[in-house]
């Protein structure tokens, strides 16, 4: 294997400093579930709702970032572990800047998303599970890509003909099917406030 001559450097400015200067807790708040499942909504509300507590936030939305910084990728097994890779790491560095981070991805593996935990820490990381069931996402079909895939004419789609894999203990457990999203997004900032990330 190739040498890699490369050394780690400590900053001046520390992220307590940081954290200090900004007055709050970062964590990451990782949304997982099906496609249509209410991730992007959810987390826009719950944003919107920090944003309007004056937190710094910062919103990582897997259309948006796949149109960017993860757009060489498709949705290939290996594909998705490694968007799910970069996007744990671009967190871990937007929680050292300070930010309260929302992800709103499917991350359909449940080891890659424990690989963004470790990465990101334990106590900075709070998994919420989107949880509509695939007949209710399927009938909403906002993009009109269930249906496609039903047909065949795309391929490996989440909870079709890929897998997608439920958290066993979300931090936050989310039905959209009995919850409003204002309903949401109440449990969500409760979660915050009781677990001190925000007042
Ligand atoms: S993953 O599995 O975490 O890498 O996916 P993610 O980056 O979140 O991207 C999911 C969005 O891409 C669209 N899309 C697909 N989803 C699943 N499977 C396949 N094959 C696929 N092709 C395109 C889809 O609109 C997802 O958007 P959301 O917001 O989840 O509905």
């Amino acid at each position: 294997m190739e040498e890699k001559n490369i050394v780690w450097h400590d900053t001046n400015i520390t992220k307590n400093d940081r954290n200090s200067l900004l007055n709050q807790k970062p964590c990451v708040l990782w949304f997982t579930g099906l496609s249509g499942s209410g991730k992007s909504t959810i987390a826009n509300a719950v944003e919107r709702k920090l944003f309007n507590k004056s937190r710094k936030t910062y919103l990582l939305d897997g259309d948006n970032v796949r149109h960017g910084l993860n757009k060489d990728l498709g949705f290939l097994e290996s594909d998705r572990i490694e968007n799910i890779r970069r996007i744990g790491e671009v967190s871990k560095l937007f929680v050292d800047a300070g930010l309260i981070v929302l992800t709103a991805f499917i991350s359909p593996f449940k080891s890659d998303r424990q690989i963004a935990k470790s990465l990101v820490g334990y106590d900075e990381f709070i998994e919420i599970f989107i949880d509509t069931p695939l007949e209710i996402c399927e009938e909403r079909d906002s993009k009109g890509f269930y249906k496609k895939a039903r047909s065949g004419a795309i391929k490996n789609f989440t909870g079709i003909d890929s897998p997608y894999e439920k958290p066993e203990n979300p931090q936050i457990h989310i039905k959209t099917a009995k919850n409003t999203v204002e309903e949401c997004v109440d449990i969500i900032i409760n979660h915050l406030i009781k677990f001190g990330y925000i007042e």
